[in-house]
């Protein structure tokens, strides 16, 4: 059915990505691990979307899920929907899920040695990533790796589209990916800790080869990380993840001015700490849960500042405060929390 313009005017457009409660399970001999539970966001075009949070907070998961690549098994996607452009990707044949990756939504994966293919001139990749979803003769699709390398601002790219990876150094391995994951102009383009290994004036110099790539109005990144300081420069809504959730979901200004949940305080706090040192920072106190074995009520509370009775019994659930803004604590600054029923057991 064509779409009525005039019912469109003065409304939002629709987002490009709808995550709508996503679960993804690993069932392992020790148990299950519920890496993603429950995750709910939305990305616009034009949007840099950051989703912050200590290691096996599920952001690589939440990632992995989007794309489908869960391995599987011992992993599921057991719930909910991924609505791209107004598709479920969860509902869609692998094959056609395969147009949707690379094409659609191209990927940065945290592990360099999943992107790069040892035995491969890095141009023949670039190029065959290329040649898969374009109708071109080899050698086109080999000026376009070649163009690519250059875009990514790698020096004597016709050359160097000739090596190996090995024969790279981390931060230009890191551009070859970059050039890898943009070959087809994706809409959008998942980056997963993308300059972790990099010191850092190599990784400004990649942050804003991302910058300047993969985002224009038309195009959204989603942007993972455990280093809040990283994204800061970079992102305009955060995605805050402890245990599998999403906890906060704020802009970048109301997070920076006024975080509302106690673990994106404590983050803050530990981001601005200038008596810390380089390793302490992003180190709040205490350790994230057992995945296997996660605390009752909101898994954040043994580390909490705020807990009360109810945070260790009951679940909060994620609310809607200041327009679009989400928060999933009982006890944020003015919001009344529920009164704690203590229900006997005889
Ligand atoms: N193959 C697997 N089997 C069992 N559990 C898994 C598997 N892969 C991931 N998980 C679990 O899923 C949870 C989320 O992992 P994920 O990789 O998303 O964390 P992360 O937030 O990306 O952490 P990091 O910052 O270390 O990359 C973790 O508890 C992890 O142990
Ligand atoms: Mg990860």
């Amino acid at each position: 059915m064509p779409v009525d313009k005039r019912k469109l005017k003065g409304k939002e457009p629709l987002p490009l990505l709808e995550v709508r409660g996503v679960q993804t399970y690993y069932y392992t001999d020790f148990g299950v691990v519920k890496a993603v539970d429950g995750v709910s966001f939305s990305v616009r075009r034009g949007e840099k979307v950051a989703i912050i949070g200590e290691s096996g907070a599920g952001k690589s998961q939440t990632g992995m899920s989007i794309l489908r690549l869960i391995p599987s098994p011992p992993g599921r996607i057991v719930g909910g929907e991924i609505i791209y452009e107004g598709v479920d990707l969860l509902k869609l044949p692998e094959e056609e899920m395969r147009e949707y990756r690379g094409v659609h939504i191209g990927v940065i994966f945290q592990e360099a040695a999943q992107a790069l293919n040892p035995v491969y001139k890095v141009g023949t990749q670039i190029a065959d990533a290329y040649r898969v979803h374009h109708d071109c003769t080899k050698e086109e699709a080999w000026e376009k790796a070649v163009e690519m390398l250059r875009k990514v601002q790698i020096s004597n790219p016709e050359q160097r589209a000739q090596e190996y990876p090995h024969q790279f150094s981390g931060g230009m391995r890191q551009r070859a990916i970059i050039a890898l994951a943009m070959v087809n102009s994706p809409n959008l383009l998942i980056a997963d800790e993308p300059t972790t290994a990099l010191d850092v004036t190599t990784e400004a110099k990649i942050i804003k080869l991302i910058n300047d790539l993969a985002v224009k109005e038309d195009k959204a990144l989603i942007f993972i990380t455990h280093d809040l300081a990283v994204a800061a420069g970079l992102c305009d809504r955060f995605l805050i993840m402890y245990a599998g959730k999403i906890v906060e979901n704020s802009s970048a200004m109301q997070l920076f001015s006024d975080p509302k949940h106690p673990y994106a305080q404590q983050l803050l706090e530990a981001l601005i700490d200038v008596s810390k040192s380089e390793d302490e920072i992003m180190a709040i106190p205490g350790l994230p849960p057992d995945p296997y074995n996660r605390p009752k009520g909101c898994s954040f509370h043994p580390r909490c500042r705020k807990v009360k009775a109810i945070c260790q019994e009951v679940e909060p659930e994620m609310i809607t405060i200041e327009g679009d803004r989400q928060v999933a604590c009982h006890y944020y600054t003015d919001y009344q929390a529920p009164k704690l029923k203590v229900v006997s057991s005889s």
